[in-house]
């Protein structure tokens, strides 16, 4: 392995998260690793944009079969040497067959704290519904490594964030993500990168 990990991020939609993660590159906050790769499974995806325009490789690689959807992924990060894979914003479940392969190596950010609001089912903005429905008063959000249980690995950071009278889920989610995402998700990719290199 080189001096740093190299990193690829797996994204769906804005890609808000990978922004965190490619300013948290330039302004030092991750030093042991570096974003080789983005992978959207959608065409067109924002995430796509931001990642062109730090000049960070980008592919697209859409849902097919799991079988074959996952084997292109696989390709590319065997091709890219990949060492730790972020899945941030990334709407798809992945396989024990993809997981089983880099095990404390793929890194989820999702918006509660698990294990609140958080399984198949809880994505995006239905997380916020959920837990505003329920009429919790403290939310937030959780980084875990990925296993085979759909947001079920164990637990990387969490930071919690106070429901608000008022909060739609949009407010909610876009307070959760400046208060918890953006900071937890760029902190627990330095510290999984240097206990790798520190492992090596
Ligand atoms: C984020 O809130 C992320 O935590 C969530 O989707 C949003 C993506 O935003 N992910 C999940 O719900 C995964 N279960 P982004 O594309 O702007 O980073």
């Amino acid at each position: 392995m080189s001096n740093k990990c190299k990193i690829a991020v797996l994204v769906s939609g804005g890609g808000t998260n990978l922004q965190a993660l490619i300013d948290a590159q330039q302004n030092g906050i991750i030093k042991s690793g570096n974003i080789e790769l983005v992978i959207s499974n959608k065409e067109g995806a924002y995430a796509l944009e931001r990642a062109a325009k730090a000049d960070i490789k980008t592919a697209v690689v859409k849902k097919t079969t799991q079988e074959e959807f996952e084997a292109r992924i696989i390709a590319l990060l065997e091709e890219n040497e990949i060492d730790v894979i972020v899945l941030a914003g990334f709407m798809c479940i992945l396989s024990e067959n993809f997981t089983s392969r880099y095990p404390k190596r793929i890194l989820n950010v999702h918006p509660s704290l698990i294990p609140s609001f958080c399984g198949a089912g809880f994505y995006g903005l239905h997380v916020h519904e959920a837990a505003l429905g329920y009429g919790v008063k403290v939310t937030g959000a959780t980084v875990h490594f990925v296993n085979e249980i759909p947001d079920g690995g164990e637990i990387i950071m969490q930071k919690a964030v106070y429901i608000e009278d008022g909060d739609t889920p949009e407010v909610l989610q876009k307070r959760v993500m400046e208060e918890a995402e953006w900071k937890i998700l760029p902190a627990s990719v330095e510290k999984v990168c240097k206990d790798i290199l520190s492992e090596a």
